[in-house]
C-alpha cells in the first residue's frame, strides 16, 4: 500500500517537474517588446526597397507578383509563430531566384523593417540575427 502511494507521488512530481520545463521552454519574449530599433528597422527599409518592393509592394502592402506582408492574412499566417520563423522564411525562400545570398544581418535589418510595417513597438535592442535567439521571440497578432 504504501509503496503504491510513493510511486503515485513520484508520478505527481514527475509530471510538475515536465510542465515547470516546457513553461520554461515557452519563448519569454513577444514582438510586442520592442524588439528592434528604429534605426534597423530604416536600414531594413532600404534593403526592403532594393530586394523585396518590387514584388510585395510599398511597405509590404503587396502587389500583383506577391502577397501583401502586412494584414489579416500576414498576421493569421504568423501569429504563433516566432520572429525566428519568419526570418528563416525570409532567409532561405526571399527574394527567389537569389534564396540565402542576403547576409544575417540584412534579413535582421529586413524583419525588423516587416516587423515596423506591421505596427509592433521598436526598442532600444536590435532584433538580432541567430536563429535561437530569434526563436525565443513570439510573433503574436494582437497585443497579449
Ligand atoms: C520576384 C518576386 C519576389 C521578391 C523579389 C520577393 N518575394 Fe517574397 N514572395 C513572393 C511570392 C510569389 C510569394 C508567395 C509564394 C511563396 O510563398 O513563395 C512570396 C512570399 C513571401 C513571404 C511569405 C508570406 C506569408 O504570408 O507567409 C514572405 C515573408 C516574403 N515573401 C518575404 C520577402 C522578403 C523579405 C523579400 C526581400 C528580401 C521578398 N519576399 C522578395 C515573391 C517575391
Amino acid at each position: 500500500m504504501r509503496r503504491r502511494h510513493l510511486l503515485r507521488f513520484s508520478m505527481a512530481l514527475w509530471g510538475a517537474a515536465a510542465l515547470a520545463a516546457s513553461l520554461h521552454a515557452q519563448p519569454a519574449a513577444s514582438v510586442w517588446d520592442g524588439v528592434y530599433t528604429e534605426a534597423q528597422a530604416t536600414r531594413g527599409a532600404a534593403l526592403y526597397d532594393k530586394e523585396c518592393g518590387q514584388c510585395h509592394g510599398p511597405a509590404g502592402a503587396g502587389g500583383s507578383m506577391a502577397p501583401a506582408l502586412v494584414g489579416p492574412a500576414f498576421a493569421a499566417n504568423y501569429d504563433g509563430q516566432t520572429v525566428g520563423d519568419l526570418f528563416d522564411r525570409n532567409r532561405t525562400t526571399m527574394p527567389p531566384g537569389k534564396e540565402g545570398q542576403l547576409g544575417g544581418q540584412e534579413n535582421a535589418d529586413i524583419t525588423a523593417y516587416m516587423l515596423k510595417v506591421n505596427e509592433f513597438p521598436a526598442g532600444e535592442i536590435e532584433l538580432p540575427s541567430q536563429g535561437m535567439a530569434l526563436k525565443g521571440i513570439q510573433y503574436l497578432a494582437f497585443k497579449p
